[in-house]
C-alpha cells in the first residue's frame, strides 16, 4: 500500500483550519465551550483547530472506534474512553477528522447529548457524504471529499500512515 496521490496538502489544511478557528473564536467567544475530540483520528485536527480559538474554552477527548484493521466499518461503535467533564448545561463542540457513514458520530453525540449539553455541534474536518448511514449533518466541515480511502492528518490504514502531514488517497 501506497499513497496514490495528495488530496489536501499541509497548506490547504492549515489555510482552512485557520478559518474554521475564526468562525468557532466569532461564535464562542463569550461561551467557554468545551472541545471534545474523539480519539483518536482528530488528535492533529483538535490540536491546530483549538490552537486557532482566540478565547477561553476547555479540552476533552471521547473514544470511539468501529474500523478495526481495514477499511470498512464494522458498523458496530464502542465506545473506549468517556470524556471526564461534567457536560451538563455546556456548550459542546465535538471535533472529529472524517464523518464518513456517520455511525461513529451518531454514536458519540447520542451518548454526549444523554449529558444534557447547553448545546452540541459537530466540527469535522472531512466529509464524505457519499458513504452515509446515519442521519447526521455537521454544523461546521473543512473539506467535502469524494470517495476515496484517505489516509493521514491523523487518518489511519492498519493503524499507520497517520503521522502524514497532509491528507493523501491510498493506492488501490
Ligand atoms: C474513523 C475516524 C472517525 C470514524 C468515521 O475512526 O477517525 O472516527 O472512523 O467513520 P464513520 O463516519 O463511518 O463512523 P476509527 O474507527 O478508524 O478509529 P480511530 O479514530 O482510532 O482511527
Amino acid at each position: 500500500m501506497e499513497i496514490d496521490r495528495i488530496l489536501l496538502t499541509q497548506e490547504q489544511l492549515q489555510t482552512r483550519i485557520r478559518e474554521l478557528g475564526a468562525i468557532l473564536s466569532a461564535e464562542y467567544a463569550e461561551k467557554t465551550p468545551v472541545f471534545i475530540g474523539v480519539l483518536r483520528g482528530a488528535v492533529h485536527f483538535f490540536t491546530d483547530l483549538t490552537l486557532q480559538f482566540s478565547h477561553p474554552c476547555q479540552y476533552d477527548f471521547i473514544g470511539a472506534a468501529s474500523y478495526g484493521d481495514g477499511t470498512q466499518t464494522s458498523g458496530r461503535v464502542q465506545l473506549t474512553k468517556d470524556v471526564m467533564t461534567e457536560l451538563k448545561g455546556r456548550h459542546v463542540v465535538v471535533v472529529e477528522d472524517i464523518l464518513d457513514t456517520g455511525l461513529t458520530l451518531r454514536f458519540v453525540t447520542d451518548w454526549l447529548k444523554s449529558k444534557q449539553p447547553a448545546s452540541l455541534k459537530l466540527c469535522v474536518l472531512l466529509d464524505k457524504p457519499e458513504r452515509r448511514r446515519a442521519d447526521i449533518t455537521a454544523d461546521y466541515i473543512g473539506f467535502t471529499i469524494p470517495n476515496e480511502f484517505v489516509v493521514g492528518y491523523g487518518l489511519d490504514y492498519q493503524e499507520l500512515y497517520r503521522n502524514l502531514p497532509y491528507i493523501g488517497v491510498l493506492k488501490p
